[in-house]
Parts: C-alpha cells; sequence; structure tokens
C-alpha cells in the first residue's frame, strides 16, 4: 500500500504562483478526491505527484508518496516510480494511448518495462487485465482508433494497472465521455482499486462523479485549498463559496441530464 503527503507545495511558472500551500494526505486504500474549477490547479498538482512538472517549473515544500520524496528526485527515481508503484489514468484516452500500437502491446508495455517476464507469462497476464477491465480478448490485436471513447478508456485503465500500483491517480479519467459511460468507468475503477487494496486520487470538476468515486475530497480554487472533508457530506452541506458553486453545477448538470432523458 501506498500512502501520500504533500505538504505546503508550491508551484510557480515564470515568476507565477500557480499552486500555494497545498496539503493533502492520502491513507492507506483510501480513495480521495481534489476538485475545482478549470485553471484551478488541480493537474499541476497531480504533475508535481508524478515528477512530471514542466521543465521551467519552480517547487516548494514536499510530496511524498509511500516514503520517497518526489520534489526534487532523480529521473531514475521517478521512472521508477512511475508505470509501477504509481499508475496514472488521463482525461483523453484518445491520446494518452499510443495510436501505433496495439491494445494488446501497450497493455504489455509497462510490465515490459518493469519486469523480467517471460512473454507467455505477460500476455496471460494481458489477457487476464482485459477481462478485468470487461474487454473482450478479441480487443488485444485492435488498435485504440478502433474503439469507442468508452473502451478506449478501459484500455487506459488495463495499462495503468497491470503492474498493480499502489497509487492510481486519475486526472478526470471520465470527462470525455457520456454520462452513462462516466459512471461505468468510475464504478469499474473503484471497484479494482478496492480490490487491489491501492490508494486512488481523483481529479474532476463534477461533484456528482466524485461522489461516487471518493470518500474524502479536497476543493481547490486559485491555486489554494479552501475546504476539505467527506465528499458524501460537502456534496449535502457545501460550506464556502466555491464549493457550493461546484455542488450547484452538478445539480444543474444532473437536471440537464433528467431533461434530455425525458426528451
Ligand atoms: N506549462 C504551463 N506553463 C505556465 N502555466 C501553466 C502551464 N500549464 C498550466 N498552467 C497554468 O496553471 C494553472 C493551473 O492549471 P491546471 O492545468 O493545473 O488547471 P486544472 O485545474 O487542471 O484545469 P482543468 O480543469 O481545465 O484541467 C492555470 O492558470 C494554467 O494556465
Ligand atoms: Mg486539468
Amino acid at each position: 500500500m501506498m500512502g501520500v503527503d504533500v505538504n505546503k507545495l508550491g508551484i510557480s511558472i515564470g515568476g507565477k504562483s500557480i499552486v500555494r500551500d497545498v496539503n493533502v494526505h492520502i491513507g492507506d486504500g483510501e480513495r480521495v478526491g481534489l476538485i475545482g474549477s478549470s485553471g484551478s490547479g488541480k493537474s499541476m498538482i497531480s504533475k508535481a505527484m508524478l515528477g512530471l512538472l514542466p521543465i521551467n517549473a519552480q517547487t516548494e515544500g514536499s510530496v511524498i508518496l509511500g516514503d520517497t520524496q518526489v520534489v526534487g528526485a532523480d529521473e531514475t527515481v521517478l521512472a521508477g516510480l512511475r508505470g509501477r508503484y504509481v499508475g496514472a489514468v488521463f482525461q483523453n484516452p484518445a491520446s494518452s494511448l499510443n495510436p501505433v500500437l496495439t491494445v494488446g502491446k501497450q497493455i504489455e508495455l509497462p510490465l515490459k518495462l518493469h519486469y523480467d517476464l517471460d512473454k507467455a507469462d505477460r500476455q496471460a497476464r494481458v489477457s487476464a487485465m482485459l477481462e478485468k477491465v470487461g474487454l473482450d480478448a478479441t480487443v488485444a490485436k485492435k488498435y485504440p482508433s478502433e474503439l469507442s471513447g468508452g473502451q478506449q478508456q478501459r484500455v487506459g485503465i488495463a495499462t495503468a494497472l497491470i503492474t498493480s500500483p499502489r497509487l492510481i491517480i486519475a486526472d478526470e479519467p471520465t470527462t470525455a465521455l457520456d454520462s452513462i459511460t462516466q459512471r461505468q468507468i468510475v464504478d469499474l475503477l473503484v471497484s479494482l482499486v478496492d480490490k487491489a487494496g491501492a490508494s486512488m486520487l481523483f481529479i474532476t470538476h463534477d461533484f456528482s462523479v466524485l461522489a461516487r468515486a471518493t470518500t474524502r475530497c479536497y476543493v481547490l480554487d486559485g491555486g489554494r485549498i479552501v475546504e476539505s472533508g467527506n465528499t458524501a457530506d460537502l456534496l449535502e452541506h457545501p460550506q464556502g463559496e466555491q464549493t457550493k458553486k461546484l455542488v450547484a453545477a452538478a445539480r444543474e448538470l444532473t437536471l440537464q441530464r433528467k431533461q434530455n432523458r425525458d426528451d
């Protein structure tokens, strides 16, 4: 298992402060959310956790994953962590998947990079993983462009989870999908993460998605954490202005979806 401790994290680029004084704690096996409007700094925080900030970014404070300090870590340390102990799922599977690799090769790649397994063993693991994410075995021979958005994101999840990482960082993994597919993908991710006993940081701007994916969350506004607590409680009784706005937006979206269904 892998806990996370982000302490007084600050990020600035070209003298412009983007994230300030951010403290985030994720316990072993906990699913925690980060929610905020566009530009509030969610992706910057997830990139800091993966050691993938832009080269000209200046970072203060600390990000500890398990017992590794990520801020200022060597690329070799980070490369050993990413894809092995930390899996990432991104917003747009069409652009995060490699278009020239078949699905099978795509999912197999992290195993090749991090483990010394023979080909038959890798392929058996890839087949088992495809089944876990609800994809037919024949999908292994297909290219990402031949799949629907929901299927592509199932491949993204399979690729992130194939090495049994201890922490999953999912940055708006369902934003590009329709609402029914969104729910299926969130539920799949939650059940796989829980079965594996892994921890998860789930990033979104949609409170209804957040409530499905996480038990606890942090609300981000202008690069600062403005509220935190039990996700269901915050959805019911938002305190701060920003949290109220995000909850109202989620309610509106839910109403619109209902209306579209009734039309
Ligand atoms: N490479 C970069 N150089 C300079 N500023 C950047 C860079 N990338 C992002 N920013 C700025 O950092 C701030 C936070 O961006 P970030 O991508 O973390 O927002 P976000 O909360 O993930 O938004 P979204 O919901 O749209 O994904 C924004 O003001 C953005 O303009
Ligand atoms: Mg983002």
